[in-house]
């Protein structure tokens, strides 16, 4: 079922979500189900279940061909729950996102270049991966949201946060929503 996406200011998404705490069960796949129908809905590349205004540690990202983001690298399509997400070196890099509880803008955030993270699954299995790239950034940018965190409080350089049609009035943003 497709839910509505929370728009930043709503108090929800400040929230620091609760742990899942019991997996392979009817309600997650049902969350999952629900977060991946309003991700395919909206063309996003990820979404972090506070966003539909459910307070627990579940993430879903992918991208797949998606034509909102022809340049985009292929990240696998990935639930991950209770993540814990660290960096790998002190590099970070700049680039373009946006977000689907920002709808319309886009920001130029910094992110740790190479993360190493782990979590679970929906049926509670460990995942365990190292990244670099627009994987790193869609994972560092979903978890965020678990802990009420939006893109724009990651910018430094606002002059390079807008609206999408004012900073690329050729079109083309391929980034992170
Ligand atoms: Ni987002």
């Amino acid at each position: 079922m497709i839910r509505p996406v929370l728009r930043m200011g709503d108090p929800r998404l400040w929230r620091r979500a609760r742990e899942v705490e019991h997996f392979d069960t009817p309600e997650l796949d049902a969350l999952i189900a629900d977060m991946e129908d309003t991700m395919r809905d909206l063309a996003g590349a990820g979404l972090a279940a506070p966003q539909i205004g459910v307070d627990l540690r579940v993430v879903i990202f992918a991208v797949e061909g998606n034509p909102r983001y022809p340049d985009a690298e292929v990240v696998p399509r990935t639930v991950l729950i209770n993540p814990r997400l660290s960096p790998l070196s002190p590099e970070t890099e700049e680039g373009w996102e946006g977000c689907l509880s920002v709808p319309g803008l886009r920001g130029w955030v910094p992110r740790w270049s190479r993360v190493h993270y782990v979590g679970r699954d929906a049926l509670g299995q460990p995942i365990e991966r190292t990244v670099a790239g627009f994987h790193a950034r869609v994972v560092q940018h979903e978890c965020d949201h678990l802990d009420g965190i939006l893109y724009p409080m990651r910018i430094r350089d606002f002059t390079r946060f807008g609206f999408v049609d004012e900073l690329f009035p050729a079109g083309g943003a391929g980034v992170a929503e």
